[in-house]
């Protein structure tokens, strides 16, 4: 069973989702956003983003990798290895330089560098669900289970 369930009913669900999940975040987690194309993973990543007061547009990082965003609190990188890289681009990329202790990684599509990325503190996953989206969240770490707790509370 998943720690928390969630059913978003349209698109400013999960933008306010995102916002009130901005405000759990601590540094150093690692949150994997799993789902189909269209699921939503980029929307959520959106609210995350405004919910940490980022007010420009949130592009899709399909073809750069990473959008790398810095806020007061925290650096926050936001990956989408949609477009499958070999081990090795990936490793040209620098991309395990960007998974620090004062970072907080969201990561679109893991599976396709799965046995690279360091483990998640949260899995997120999403699947359409009528004309709405279901929200999935599990912890898989101490620091995980503690943002959840206060996103719950
Ligand atoms: N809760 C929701 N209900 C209905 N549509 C949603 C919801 N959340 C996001 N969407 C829509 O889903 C579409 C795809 O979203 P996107 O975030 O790009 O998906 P992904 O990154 O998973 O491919 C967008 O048009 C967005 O408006
Ligand atoms: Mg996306």
């Amino acid at each position: 069973m998943p720690l928390l369930t969630r059913y978003l009913p349209e698109e400013a669900d999960t933008l306010a989702f995102g916002s009130a999940l901005a405000f759990c975040l601590k540094p150093g987690l690692v949150i994997y956003l799993i789902g189909e194309l269209g699921a939503g993973k980029t929307t959520l990543a959106r609210g995350i983003l405004r919910g940490l007061g980022h007010t420009g547009k949130v592009k899709s990082p399909s073809f750069a990798l990473v959008e790398p965003y810095t806020f007061s609190r925290l650096y926050l990188y936001h990956f989408d290895f949609y477009r499958f890289m070999k081990p090795r681009e990936l490793e040209e990329a620098g991309f395990r330089e960007y998974f620090r202790p004062d970072s907080v990684c969201l990561v679109e599509w893991p599976e396709n560098a799965a046995g690279l990325l360091p483990a998640a503190d949260i899995r997120i996953t999403m699947t359409v669900q009528g004309s709405g989206r279901q929200l999935e969240i599990d912890a898989d770490t101490e620091v995980g289970r503690r943002c959840l707790k206060q996103l719950i509370r």
